[in-house]
């Protein structure tokens, strides 16, 4: 407790100093993201923090979060220092979806636009038409659509095959997955319904399909914590993320959360609910990257970075 409070008090002595900014995501653990808020930076989903993190003028983004979130940060202002608490911190969507693959896949139906959600290498979202989060990706699906488009999307199958049902696009889907929502149970889930016909159920995208029909409200995490806010519900059993009560219970400050059951049939589960990559973003891996840096850095090829900032200003322009 003591060393915590003095990581804390040195990390906000280095941000002032260097004018550098805290910007995390709501599964990072709950002293970061108090941590982010007191100090005016930012704490919100990966399309408000790539938002945010362009248009602060901190001299330095600190990304608590995972490596495409930093790469979207420098993609998006290469003139910042864009650090993070670890450079290990990686996604399996993006482990899943190396880019000579997904670029021979691309290549294989050049009739098709390319739709790749922001949980990707710097390299294939510069090999992408369209950049999207969870929170965008159903009404730009619904636009291409309407222009008649037919489309690529990468690499999440759960939160793809969830956009072609609402959208009734024409989708042909790569095959990767997130280690955390994937392992979220439909049976457990209906089972633990039983136990609280009350509660609504929020549930994230990234959910497999049986997981995303028990839902009463389906979203990106800023969706899911308005949701908890608005619906009647007094209890909510969420599928994602936990670390997402730490804001959601603040939003809703009277209501019950519950968290979604993993593993199913007497399954154990892996990442039982929370991103061991998220996991890693803690008060002193911050306060390691402000004061070594070299290591911490987050660098794109310039080459790359130009072709990637094409389809990530889309996105960006649409949602403004
Ligand atoms: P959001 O865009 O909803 O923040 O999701 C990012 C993510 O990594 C979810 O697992
Ligand atoms: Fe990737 Fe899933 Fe972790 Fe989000 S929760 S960063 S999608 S592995």
């Amino acid at each position: 407790q003591i060393e915590q409070q003095s990581h804390v008090q040195q990390i906000k002595t280095l941000l002032k100093q260097k004018n550098a900014v805290l910007v995390a995501h709501y599964y990072t653990d709950p002293e970061i993201q108090a941590l982010a808020e007191e100090t005016g930076g930012c704490i919100s989903d990966s399309l408000e923090m790539a938002r945010f993190g362009r248009d602060c003028d901190a001299d330095t983004l600190i990304v608590a979060g995972v490596r495409f979130m930093g790469e979207t940060a420098k993609i998006l202002s290469p003139e910042k220092t864009v650090l993070m608490p670890t450079l290990e911190a990686t996604c399996s969507l993006d482990l899943g979806c190396p880019i000579d693959k997904f670029s021979a896949f691309c290549d294989a139906h050049p009739d098709h636009t390319v739709v790749v959600y922001a949980n990707t290498s710097a390299a294939v979202k510069a090999r992408a038409d369209w950049v999207v989060t969870s929170s965008i990706a159903l009404e730009i699906v619904e636009h291409l659509d309407s222009l008649g488009e037919k489309i690529i999307w990468g690499p999440d199958r759960h939160l793809g095959a969830y956009i072609a049902k609402q959208t009734g696009a024409d989708m042909l889907l790569w095959q990767g997955e997130c280690i955390v929502h994937d392992e979220f149970s439909a049976k457990a889930l209906n089972d633990m319904r039983h136990l609280h016909p009350d509660a609504g159920v929020l549930v994230h995208p990234e959910s497999p399909a049986s997981v995303v029909a028990l839902a009463d409200a389906v979203g990106s995490t800023t969706q899911l914590i308005n949701a908890a806010k608005n619906l009647p519900n007094e209890k909510f059993i969420v599928a994602t993320d936990r670390g997402i009560f730490y804001k959601m219970q603040h939003a809703a400050p009277n209501k019950i959360l519950l968290e979604a059951p993993t593993g199913g049939n007497g399954a154990t589960c892996k990442s039982c609910a929370h991103c061991p990559w998220m996991a890693m973003n803690g008060l002193q891996a911050i306060l390691q990257s402000l004061t070594e840096t070299s290591g911490h850095e987050i660098f794109v090829d310039d080459e790359l970075r130009e072709k990637a900032l094409i389809p990530l200003n889309r996105m960006l322009d649409f949602s403004a």
